[in-house]
């Protein structure tokens, strides 16, 4: 007579001992399969009388339950980890090694590139999108449309790139922000779109000497809101929340009486330059404010050029420096430190 005690303490053992899924399906196979020991003892059963068949057939039955869960219990532990250890496997690893980026380490966005950011969350923030437009531009949007007519003394203003000129047609690399303006009104006329409240962020192009405020290669945030009954005291409002949002509340604005052939009446931006606090320094020439930009109310004589409906609607535009920008929230006392590429310089932003 076969000892079940036995029989199933080491079937256990061997359960317990299986390190894969297709060692315990072996297992499986000896211990409750048609060969295995219980089967053996099943068979043993037709020999015995009534009472002792109907006991041991219990013991039998109960034995091969309790053997039936552990090997349930053991394949669901040994498929998870077979899964796990199957992944570790497979595991792609996609980052490259920190020594690539060289002695010099990982490098970051160009504080243009960052204050360029900042300056789009802030007015975004007051309720602005953001718009974009081509570096090189033709003559009717860089200067016609904006009332600049040819020979006019304002294209004096600007120190331009000319790309090609006359025939046929004069192109030239944008020397503000402001053609993209007529872009976004022309666009909204085409559409039906308007009212328009847009930022442009932009790289901007001009004949002009280096020093410590110019860059011949220079970006602008250009801004532009045309809707129904907008007035001047919105332009001050919008310039004055940027100027406390950006700058700090310590930072003040003034807008001074200017002249730009596409906005009537025009004004000249300045805040409290950050490097002297106002007291006069070689950045700001002594004066104690840094020019930001220009703004004004949209020149009827632009919509005119653009379709818009100068009875119906009016805005304002300004444009700013964002390097100025970032110049006068950091402290930089010459621009030209932000495109010489030294690294002392620029890790330390
Ligand atoms: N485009 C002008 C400049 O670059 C700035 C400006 C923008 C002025 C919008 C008025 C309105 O000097």
């Amino acid at each position: 007579m076969i000892d079940v005690e036995v029989v199933e303490r080491q079937a256990m053992a061997e359960v317990g001992a299986a390190k894969t899924v297709a060692d315990l399906d072996d297992v499986e196979q000896s211990v409750l399969g048609k060969r295995g020991a219980l089967a053996a003892a099943h068979r043993q059963l037709g020999a015995m009388d009534p009472e002792q068949r109907r006991s041991m057939g219990r013991v039998l039955h109960e034995s091969r339950q309790r053997l039936e869960q552990a090997i349930t219990d053991r394949r669901v532990h040994l498929a998870a980890s077979e899964r796990e250890a199957a992944l570790a496997a497979d595991r792609l690893d996609l980052t490259e090694a920190f020594e690539a980026f060289g002695p010099e380490g990982r490098g970051h966005l160009h504080l243009t590139t960052r204050t360029r950011l900042e300056l789009e969350d802030t007015f975004v923030g007051m309720g602005f999108v953001v718009a974009e437009g081509p570096e090189a531009e033709t003559d009717w949007y860089n200067f016609e449309a904006l009332n600049i007519p040819p020979a006019h003394p304002a294209r004096g203003m600007f120190d331009t790139f000319y790309l090609e000129l006359g025939e046929p047609e004069t192109v030239v690399l944008r020397t503000h922000t402001s053609p993209v303006q007529i872009h976004l009104m022309e666009e909204a006329v085409r559409s039906g779109t308007l009212p328009i409240h847009a930022v442009i962020p932009g790289r901007c192009y001009r004949r002009d000497t280096p020093d410590a405020r110019h860059l011949a290669v220079f970006h602008q945030i250009e801004g532009l809101v045309v809707d129904r009954g907008i007035t001047f005291a919105d332009l001050a409002g919008t310039i004055e929340t940027f100027t406390g949002t950006y700058f700090g509340a310590d930072i003040h604005s003034r807008l001074r009486p200017a002249y730009f052939p596409f906005t009537e009446p025009s004004a000249e931006y300045e805040i409290t330059c950050t490097i002297c606090h106002g007291g006069g320094c070689r950045t700001c020439s002594g004066t104690g404010w840094i020019e930001l930009g220009g703004c004004g109310m949209v020149d009827p004589a632009v919509f005119d050029a653009v379709g818009v409906d100068r009875s119906e609607w009016s805005g304002f535009a300004f444009g700013f420096g964002i390097d100025r920008c970032a110049q006068m929230r950091h402290g930089i006392a010459d621009l030209r430190a932000l495109i010489e590429n030294d690294l002392r310089f620029l890790r330390q932003l």
